[in-house]
């Protein structure tokens, strides 16, 4: 074996062996560096005879390269191995339950929320938002409440000082039925949606808080006509309580912004100072229960909003989201519902993870 075999053999042996990046560096330096072996070698060249150099010249260029290649190799080996343990160390397993006992949970009014879009999005409802800061025209007049109107004055609204850039005066909206008329602005019909949101009155009691929430719902299509309305609240309220024994009363009421207009009742039964809803008002045991307003959509609100009501017909109705909540799940107390103590969430709170499907059961 000549000296430079002998040379590459221990080299690549070392190299081999380097046991991580620092050793190798320093084998490189070793073998490469400016003072290094091979580098040595190389320098040698030059003083020798042309005929010697063509002999030897080609070996230590070979070892030169032999050895190069090696270093390379090692440390892709390493430099592989080392990602490999960085990302071990940093294994997430995902597939773990969430810890039994998160912090936090889903307020009542979000689930409600959530079930609410669950069940009209089955019936084909899209859910649409509107600002809760209105202006007077999308609250009151478009919805057929002029300036007059006693209507305005039941509403206890909260007006802002200030009028916008085009003289409108400002306010905190009183319920959702703007948001029919910015759906109708925006969209061709037919149009199916709900709209639940906060909404605001100057009225502070224990059944009353000055921000609740709504949520509304508008059909505009050919044809419709009060059946339709009938049956998606049945439809509505029968998956919402999760029970086939609903039964609806619907009696003549009055809104500027629906013709003709019903106020909805729904039968239910007092069980343990609880009101459980089901069954016919007028059975033994049972009473009505005024639930919320609906109504076929007023010919002048349709035509506030560029449609052509001979065309066009719809249905709309508002519910208290709050009150839905307390009627499903038992709470006593509307202010409860936001003073944000801990121990009140931790008891009617949901899980983050338990979001409602129609298959599931809708609270499930
Ligand atoms: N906006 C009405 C309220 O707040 C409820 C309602 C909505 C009635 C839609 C009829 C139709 O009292």
């Amino acid at each position: 074996m000549s000296d430079y075999q002998a040379m590459q053999a221990e080299l690549t042996g070392a190299i081999a062996a380097a046991s991580n990046l620092d050793a190798l560096e320093a084998l490189r330096v070793a073998a490469l560096g400016k003072a290094g072996s091979i580098t040595g070698l190389l320098k040698t060249l030059g003083g020798m005879s042309p005929e010697e150099r063509q002999s030897v010249g080609p070996q230590i260029h070979a070892l030169r390269e032999i050895v190069t290649a090696a270093l390379a190799e090692r440390k892709a080996a390493l430099e592989g191995a080392a990602l490999e343990a960085k990302l071990a160390g940093e294994r997430l397993d995902m597939t773990l339950p969430a810890a039994a006992t998160p912090r936090g949970s889903v307020h009542p009014v979000s689930q409600v929320m959530d079930e609410l879009a669950e069940i009209f999005a089955d019936m084909g409802f899209a859910v649409a938002t509107g600002p809760e800061i209105e202006d007077d025209w999308h609250n009151f007049t478009a919805l057929n409440i002029p300036e007059t109107h006693p209507a305005r004055a039941m509403h206890d609204t909260f007006y802002f000082p200030d009028a916008n850039a085009e003289g409108q005066k400002m306010l905190l909206r009183t319920h959702t039925s703007p948001v029919q008329i910015r759906t109708m602005m925006s969209q061709e019909p037919p149009i199916r949606i709900i709209a639940p949101g906060r909404v605001y009155r100057s009225d502070s009691d224990a059944t009353h808080t000055p921000m609740f929430h709504q949520v509304e719902g508008l059909v505009i299509d050919r044809g419709i006509h009060m059946g339709h309305l009938k049956w998606t609240l049945e439809t509505f309220l029968k998956a919402y309580f999760e029970t086939d024994d609903i039964v609806l009363r619907l009696r003549p009421s009055y809104f500027p912004f629906t013709e003709p207009s019903a106020e909805v009742d729904v039968g239910y039964r007092q069980e343990k100072g609880r009101r459980i809803v089901g069954g016919n008002g007028d059975d033994e045991g049972h009473a009505w229960m005024e639930l919320l307003g609906s109504g076929m959509v007023n010919r002048r609100v349709i035509a506030n909003c560029g449609l052509d009501p001979d065309v066009w017909q719809g249905f709309a109705f508002g519910v208290g989201v709050d009150r839905l909540a307390m009627l499903k799940y038992g709470m006593d107390d509307l202010r409860a519902f936001f003073d944000g103590d801990l121990r009140w969430l931790a008891h009617y709170g949901f899980g983050a993870l338990s979001v409602p499907t129609l298959s599931g059961g809708i609270s499930a």
